[in-house]
């Protein structure tokens, strides 16, 4: 898989995702978290994914602005929050508003709570108003899935989930490619809790790459989506720097076989 910084998936509405984005949960919503996004889209970041409870759409627009990339170069992702299922539309329109948009690329369900089905149906007139290029799913498991694609003609694009090698999802991730439903691997860093560990640092000094760059190579190997989040400029960077090696095969098998399913966020199945 020849890839670089500017390479896309396509998604299975023809629209293309950026390979790698910067996640921004946690980053303040003032000049310094600003300053970061603007770093990030200077070093060559397509793709920012935020959240309407992470209180900072408002820096990621400011940013977007200021770089003075064209908006249909940047691929922006936010997301409905729980509390906001009643007022999909309202909720839709302040994300807009605080982003200073005038479209979003991807729109997503945050959490599959129990009226996710019927807030689709409003994501779907979003979605065929133009508003949205894209609307999918956050934290979606195969049986929230599998209800969902029953119910609708249009699927949802991508699932975004918690996915690393400490939490390689096997069968959600065959389940989405069987489906043709892109996955998105958020936390894809562990949240920085596990780059100490033995094997990485091995694996990554054959390679001569840190651990966080061999671990969202892995995950972009495996055909996923990674948002590492960082608000400092040098890791943002580091983290850019993962198109210049290859992990083989024997390397990736190791890396599969670390999986102990351990979550930094909410297990789905228990969400209602
Ligand atoms: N859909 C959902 O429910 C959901 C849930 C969680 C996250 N997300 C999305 O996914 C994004 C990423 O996940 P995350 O923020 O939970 O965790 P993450 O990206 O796995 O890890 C971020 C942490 O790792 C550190 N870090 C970043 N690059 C590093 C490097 N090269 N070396 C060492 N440490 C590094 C960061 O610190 P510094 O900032 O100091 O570099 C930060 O503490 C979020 O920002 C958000 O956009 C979505």
């Amino acid at each position: 898989m020849e890839l670089n910084k500017n390479s896309k998936f396509k998604l299975n509405n023809d629209k293309e995702i950026p390979v790698i984005g910067l996640g921004v949960y946690q980053l303040e919503n003032n000049s310094e978290g600003e300053e970061s996004i603007l770093h990030a889209l200077k070093e060559g970041y397509r793709h920012i994914d935020t959240a309407a409870i992470y209180g900072n759409e408002d820096i990621v627009g400011k940013a977007i602005k200021k770089s003075n990339t064209s908006r249909e170069e940047i691929f922006v992702t936010t997301k409905l929050w729980n509390d906001d299922h009643d007022n999909v539309e309202e909720a839709f329109n302040e994300s807009l508003r605080k982003l200073n948009l005038d479209y979003i690329d991807l729109y997503l369900i945050h959490w599959p709570v129990s009226s996710r089905n019927e807030s689709w149906k409003v994501f779907k007139k979003l979605y065929n108003e133009g508003k949205c290029k894209s609307i999918g799913v956050s934290n979606f498991t195969v049986n929230h899935l599998k209800e969902l694609m029953e119910k609708t003609k249009i699927k949802p694009v991508v699932n975004q989930v918690e996915f690393n090698p400490f939490l390689f999802q096997k069968e959600l991730l065959d389940f989405c490619k069987e489906n043709n439903i892109q996955l998105v691997a958020y936390s894809p860093l562990t949240k920085g809790q596990r780059l100490n560990d033995e094997n990485l640092l091995e694996i990554g000094k054959k390679y001569s790459k840190t651990s966080a760059q061999i671990i969202l190579r892995w995950a972009i190997q495996h055909g996923v989506i990674v948002i590492p989040k960082s608000g400092n400029k040098e890791r943002i960077s580091e983290n850019l720097n993962i198109f210049d090696f290859n992990i083989d095969e024997e390397d990736m098998k190791k890396l599969d076989s670390l999986n102990e399913d351990q979550r930094t966020s909410w297990d789905p199945n228990e969400v209602d």
